[in-house]
């Protein structure tokens, strides 16, 4: 018999109003039954959201560096529960088990940055343009943030939104993706053990059209982060626009490496396999077109399409496999629906493009990795994010084509360019259109303590981790003291002179 969970309200475990349950099951093995979780409704997200506003007023007035000693409480139990958290999270999403361990790792990282951070949020003292004036700005927590949170990073994203926005002194209500709800259980569990009080940290399961939908439009929740699809997150931006709210989007990606005919193939061959099919392709980062020069293309690809036909596929835990399933049947019919409008389209299917043999990969959502080239730049295979193991390969002539190729789709989150020549790297880097560019590295990677986001459709401009979320996740005040005993009005008393 499967585990029955809640939803964490207010300090407490309470089921769902609606008595409806979720399946959580095994992408990689169907039959096994991970857990039922809270189908929420719109009152438990009510329930959840009104207990973040109720402890939201204790925890603003906690001092900053004492809300990060709690962060770092919870650093350390991730750190302690790191093994355990990486096979339970590979049992439930599907990657393998040096991902999930990395997925782990990324949250331990965040905890300790947001730990650290509680003892700066820095503000600023500038001069005053008057006599004995003081001027200063400092950081105000904002209220209740909804955080919504993809299934591909099912630790990592949520302590992303979820760290900054307690440092600076927000309560949270977290909606994680319904195919991880135990990742996030874990997560909030592990933040209970390190003495979070009680609301400060809610937890609603559901869907998102349901719960999701809710918490978005709740008017006590002036903050929502979310990553997902652009789709989702333009409806999102219709809600939160109409209702004032401060909405970080971070969404999807059609990534271009770029291999230069001068490049160390051996390094760029490791980098596209693992860019192209780490995550099994479901990374807003992950790498989706391959922009290789015309001088190297044809011996790359012989042996890319090589190597990739080699990938073990299977089950994420057990040892040697090098990629896991996706995340669940739908993904897989997005994944085939593309293979079909590449062949339409003319584009060379490689290697791939089916469901791998095998009684055992019979009962997970598994597909091959898969390779096209000669894809044509502006067609459907070359413009649309797939979030499957899916490659598109172009011909280009010249880094000044790779470039324009690369910006030339609605997305803007990462890119990578392999090249001995400083020359084009700096010029690749100062001029393609997204938020990350890698030099000889592929487009995923990004670490835990630089800002991370996109342009163009990916994003609405914010970013996430480094420095910059923590101005995402707090309102500036400023504050001005004068003591010179007199009126003194700004702009005026001080040019009196007429200059
Ligand atoms: C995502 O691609 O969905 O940069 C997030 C990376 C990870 C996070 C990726 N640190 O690959």
């Amino acid at each position: 018999m499967a585990t029955t969970y809640r939803n964490l309200i207010g300090g407490e475990w309470l089921g769902p109003g609606t008595r409806r349950y979720l399946e959580n099951r095994n992408p990689a093995d169907t039959s096994d039954l991970i857990g039922r979780f809270p189908d929420s409704g719109a009152a438990d997200v009510d329930r959840a959201v009104a207990a973040a506003a109720r402890a939201f007023e204790g925890w603003r007035r906690v001092p900053a560096p004492a809300r990060g000693d709690l962060l770092r409480r919870l650093g350390d139990l991730l750190a302690r529960e790191k093994e355990a958290l990486a096979q339970g999270m590979t049992r439930e999403m599907g990657k393998v088990l040096a991902e999930t361990r990395g997925d782990v790792q990324e949250g331990i990282d965040t905890a300790y940055y947001a730990a650290s951070e509680g003892r700066r949020l820095f503000g600023r003292t500038v001069p005053s343009e008057l006599r004995h004036k003081w001027a200063m700005s400092w950081r105000r927590p904002i209220g209740v943030c909804g955080l919504i949170t993809p299934f591909n990073f099912p630790l990592a994203i949520p302590t992303w939104k979820m760290f900054p926005a307690l440092v600076c002194g927000n309560t949270v209500v977290l909606k994680p993706a319904e195919d991880v709800p135990w990742t996030a259980h874990r997560l909030v569990e592990l933040a209970e053990e390190a003495g979070f009080p009680p609301g400060v940290i809610n937890l609603v399961h559901g869907r998102g059209e349901t719960a999701g939908r809710a918490l978005v439009a709740h008017p006590d929740v002036p903050v929502l982060s979310f990553t997902g699809s652009t789709t989702t997150g333009a409806g999102i931006g219709e809600v939160a626009g109409r209702m004032h709210k401060r909405l970080s989007l971070e969404m999807g990606g059609k990534n271009a490496m770029i291999v230069l005919d001068d490049a160390d193939l051996d390094l760029a061959l490791e980098g596209v396999l693992w860019g192209a099919f780490g995550t099994t392709g479901q990374r807003c980062t992950a790498t989706s077109r391959l922009l290789l020069h015309r001088k190297v293309h044809d011996r790359f690809l012989a042996r890319l399409a090589a190597r990739a036909a080699r990938l073990r596929i299977g089950d994420g835990r057990a040892p040697g496999t090098e990629m896991g399933p996706l995340i669940h049947a739908a993904a897989r019919d997005t994944v085939e629906a593309y293979v079909a409008v590449g062949r339409a389209e003319g584009a060379e299917l490689v290697t791939g493009g089916g469901r791998p043999r095998g009684a055992a990969l019979a009962r997970g959502w598994f597909f091959q990795p898969t390779i096209f080239a000669g894809v044509r730049p502006g067609s459907r295979l070359e413009q649309e994010e797939i979030f499957g193991p899916v490659l598109s390969v172009v011909r280009i002539g010249s880094l000044e084509e790779a470039i324009r190729i690369s910006n030339g789709v609605r997305y803007g989150l990462s890119s990578a360019v392999y090249t001995r020549d400083a020359q084009a790297a700096f010029q690749a880097l100062e001029r393609l259109d997204n938020g990350i560019t890698y030099i000889n590295a592929p487009t995923i990677g990004a670490e835990a303590h630089l800002p991370f986001g996109g342009v163009k459709q990916t994003g609405n401009g914010h970013r996430e981790g480094g420095w910059e979320v923590y101005e995402f996740f707090s309102e500036t005040k400023v504050g001005y003291v004068d003591y010179s005993g007199a009126l003194q009005r700004a702009q005026i008393d001080n040019y009196q002179d007429g200059s």
